[in-house]
């Protein structure tokens, strides 16, 4: 992707009603699940960035069908359950780690060699965490010291009981989706409750799964069935938190957010913000595919001062740029508990302390958080956004409320996970 500079101009406040794009987690799973169950997966309102079009191009190079008409639709025709061919060229998950984890699960219960390799960013992440649940499965897994490239040889795999290292849903979902394929019941136990996508997007395929309290099963050998509804994909809670913050953070603001995915456990950000002095109304609409769709109204009221803590930070871990932005802009917040922001897209601890700073603000970095003071406003500047698309996100809220002009470099990484970014935030200004 070429570099690409981002300038924000201060403004006053924002006002309207928006519509965000498709959920990114979810759509990955769709994709997935569809290329594995049996029939025609048809999905609406699919993410529209880089993240979710690496996984249609791995789930292609694995032999699947996927039409794509660009406007957000899909249809794919499923492989069923063992029905993957080969690779003959590498899977590319570029920078996204749900595609790499969720993949390496379903290629281990696939009886081929493949191989799973990622941008500089994603090289740089973490994959033991899946390497030694997929392992212990049976598969054999060769990396780069625990690092991207993975070659995977697949096979016939057994049950495991695992209980995850750290709390991640991709760690979850590569287990369950390897326990389809294995014999016998595969269990995974979370410490801290992580977003649970997957149980309900396997519920819609009709796989039986069991939940429970931060526990959750499944026996191996079930075969997925396509649904015969159209599964559209809600709004990205994750897209519609950077509204919500904006708004909270500037007076005479009001945002409504339409069609958001209301699942509990990607809603962190609710309570924070209103800790933080905002006001958040939420209503259910609907009910589609096991997972709640609804509108979330924000107005702000005040700054206030507030602390997130761990038990708190798997329900928002991705959010915590655009909190800690909207902190920036009025009130305080000190964030600890979250040391997985360091394996991110980025280091998002040190990446935005230090781009913070830059702009102005009063920020301290933690081992495992930061501190924003937000008493004083920013003042804008030049801050470099590392390649990380929550970062341009983030930089740009602060810029909106900063004193003077601000230049985001690296701002093409947005195109992630919200390639509209820019256009909604001219839909809202005033
Ligand atoms: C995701 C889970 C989270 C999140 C990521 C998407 C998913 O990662 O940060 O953006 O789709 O399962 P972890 O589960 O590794 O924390």
């Amino acid at each position: 992707m070429a570099r690409r500079e981002l300038h924000i101009t201060p403004i006053r406040t924002i006002q309207g009603t928006l519509r965000v794009p498709g959920d990114k987690s979810i759509s990955h799973r769709y994709m997935m699940l569809g290329a594995i169950a049996r029939g025609r997966t048809r999905v609406a309102h699919l993410a529209p960035g880089a993240d979710v079009a690496a996984t249609i191009a791995c789930m292609r190079r694995l032999g699947v069908h996927i039409d794509t008409n660009g406007a957000g639709t899909a249809e794919v025709r499923g492989a069923g359950r063992q029905g993957l061919a080969a690779p003959s060229q590498p899977l590319d998950a570029a920078n996204s780690g749900t595609t790499m984890r969720l993949l390496s699960g379903i290629v281990a219960g696939h009886p081929f060699r493949s191989q799973i390799i990622g941008d500089e960013s994603l090289s740089r992440r973490p994959m033991r965490r899946v390497i030694d649940p997929l392992t212990a499965m049976g598969a054999s897994v060769q990396s780069q010291d625990g690092r991207a490239p993975l070659v995977i040889q697949g096979g016939h795999l057994h049950a495991i009981t695992w209980t995850t290292p750290v709390p991640s849903a991709q760690i979850k979902s590569a287990v369950l989706l390897a326990g389809l394929h294995a014999e016998g019941k595969t269990t995974v136990n979370e410490a801290v409750a992580t977003r649970d996508h997957s149980e309900r997007a396997l519920g819609a395929f009709g796989v039986e799964i069991g939940v429970a309290d931060r526990s959750c099963s499944v026996v191996g050998g079930q075969e997925l069935v396509a649904p015969a509804d159209l599964l559209t994909v809600p709004g990205d809670p994750s897209s519609a938190a950077v509204w919500a913050c904006t708004a909270a953070a500037f007076s005479q603001s009001a945002v409504e957010l339409e069609n958001v995915c209301l699942n509990p456990l990607r809603l962190g950000f609710v309570p924070a913000l209103r800790r933080m002095g905002a006001k958040v109304e939420m209503t259910t609409t609907a009910e589609v595919a096991g997972e709640s769709v609804g509108t979330i109204r924000v107005s702000h009221e005040a700054n206030q001062a507030t602390t997130i803590g761990g038990d708190e930070v798997p329900s928002l871990i991705d959010e915590l740029p655009v909190l800690a932005a909207r902190a920036a802009l009025g009130g305080q917040l000190q964030v600890t508990g979250a040391n997985e922001l360091r394996v991110k897209e980025s280091d998002r601890i040190t990446a935005l302390v230090t781009g913070f700073r830059a702009l102005g603000v009063n920020a301290e970095e933690l081992p495992d958080g930061f501190v924003i003071d937000g008493s004083k406003r920013p003042t804008g500047g030049r801050a470099d956004a590392v390649g990380d698309h929550r970062l341009v996100m983030a930089f740009a809220l602060v810029g909106l409320g900063a004193t003077g002009p601000t230049l985001i470099d690296g701002a093409e990484a947005v195109g992630v996970s919200y390639p509209s970014f820019e256009s909604d935030l001219s839909e809202i200004v005033r």
